[in-house]
């Protein structure tokens, strides 16, 4: 292929990602997609429902959602031969024998957005869980506001973020995870106002300073020996990336501006053990910190979270279950943790009132990111 065909294939390739939005919503894909609640990946009642939606539909959501081999004709009934061959050639669709397919990508319309994002699984790369659209529910930038979104993974907080700001830079450290934001920012149509930049935190965007910053960082507890998946190793309590985001807040938060975390810590039924840590560190930054606990999920052997921990770290480096359990338990009786908090931090840059407030819904509450009584 020539230089000038391959600008041509490149340019019908993104033509037809920046139709997608519109195809996919005037075909019900959203509809489809949401009616089972519109935060959260349903692949069984996705799956079980296939049969109900018409027929171009059932491609779209068995395509984009399910995973599932089509033929080219079912395509067909959606998309142009042009279509399918400029999304072939940005690798959105991969030829499979006489099929075609998405790879390991979903196609999630949330917010108002179209995101690409893995499928889930044991160790993705671009993650997209409940914890990332917690988040982006929460998130609220303010008009014109210069926005940074840390840890983006496929970006959804960054796009989000856009809607009010007048610019979003989003960083990732994994370059695989920042192409895919790459490729949900040209598909949304916002390469104006989101850049995408790989590297580690505020690295990433050296002397610039934020009026708001929103991050999803990996935030799972887990002993920093064994191979938890990436996208959620906290570290030993939970906590490493948060605390160095904290740390660098003083230089990359502009006085007034706002930063939104998501996260969980170790403690027991009495307090989160990082309390008195971030408290001085709110202190000692000039940063009022509220921190919201909808959550206090018991931490010990045989409790749902601990062995989801547990079988994640087995499942994704091949390991057998029984002896992570072990390591696992160990390391939680050496923090002295029973149990796992989930909280919001909101985070205000403000030398004259420094410090940490806590709203502990748990103590009469359950829930995970929401309560429900
Ligand atoms: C839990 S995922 C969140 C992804 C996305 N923001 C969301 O909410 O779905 C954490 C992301 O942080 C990225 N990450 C981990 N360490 C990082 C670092 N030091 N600097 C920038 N990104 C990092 C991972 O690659 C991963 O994409």
């Amino acid at each position: 292929m020539t230089g000038a065909q391959r600008t041509t294939t490149l340019a019908a390739g993104i033509a037809a990602l920046k139709n997608l939005p519109r195809v996919l919503a005037g075909e019900g894909y959203v509809d489809a997609y949401a009616i089972y609640g519109p935060l959260n990946l349903r692949v069984d009642l996705w799956a079980a429902d296939l049969d109900l939606l018409p027929a171009s539909l059932r491609v779209l959501v068995s395509v984009f959602l399910l995973g599932r081999r089509v033929a080219r004709d079912e395509l067909a009934l959606v998309f142009s031969d042009q279509e399918i061959d400029a999304l072939i050639s940005l690798s959105i669709l991969l030829p499979e024998g006489e099929k075609l397919h998405t790879g390991n990508m979903v196609l999630l319309p949330l917010l108002g957005f179209l995101v690409f994002a893995q499928r889930p699984g044991v160790n993705p790369i671009a993650y997209f869980g409940e914890d990332s659209a917690a988040l982006a529910l929460h998130l609220m930038p303010s008009r014109g506001d210069v926005c940074l979104d840390l840890c983006t993974g496929p970006g959804i907080q960054a796009l989000v973020c856009s809607g009010r700001a007048s610019r979003v830079i989003a960083v990732d450290v994994n370059p695989l995870a920042a192409a895919h934001a790459e490729l949900n920012v040209v598909m949304n149509g916002l390469e104006d106002r989101v850049e995408i930049r790989t590297g580690d935190l505020f690295s990433a965007v050296p002397g610039l300073e934020f009026d708001f910053i929103s991050a999803n960082p990996p935030l799972l507890p887990f002993p920093p020996d064994l191979p938890y998946p990436f996208v959620g190793h906290g570290g030993a309590d939970g906590l490493d990336i948060t605390r160095r985001i904290l740390k660098g807040l003083p230089a990359a938060l502009k006085p007034g501006g706002v930063c939104q975390i998501i996260g969980t810590c170790t403690g027991d039924w009495d307090a989160p053990g990082c309390e008195a840590e971030l408290r001085e560190l709110a202190e000692r930054n000039g940063l009022r910190i509220r921190m919201t606990i909808p959550s206090a999920l018991p931490l010990v052997r045989g409790a749902h979270m601990f062995d989801g921990l547990a079988w994640t770290c087995a499942a994704a480096a091949h390991l057998d279950v029984e002896p992570v359990r072990d390591a696992l338990e160990a390391h939680l009786r050496t923090l002295g943790a029973t149990h796992l908090y989930l909280f919001f931090l909101a985070i205000l840059r403000d030398d004259r009132k420094p410090g940490l407030e806590l709203t502990r819904h748990y103590e009469d509450h359950a829930g995970f990111w929401y309560i429900s009584r």
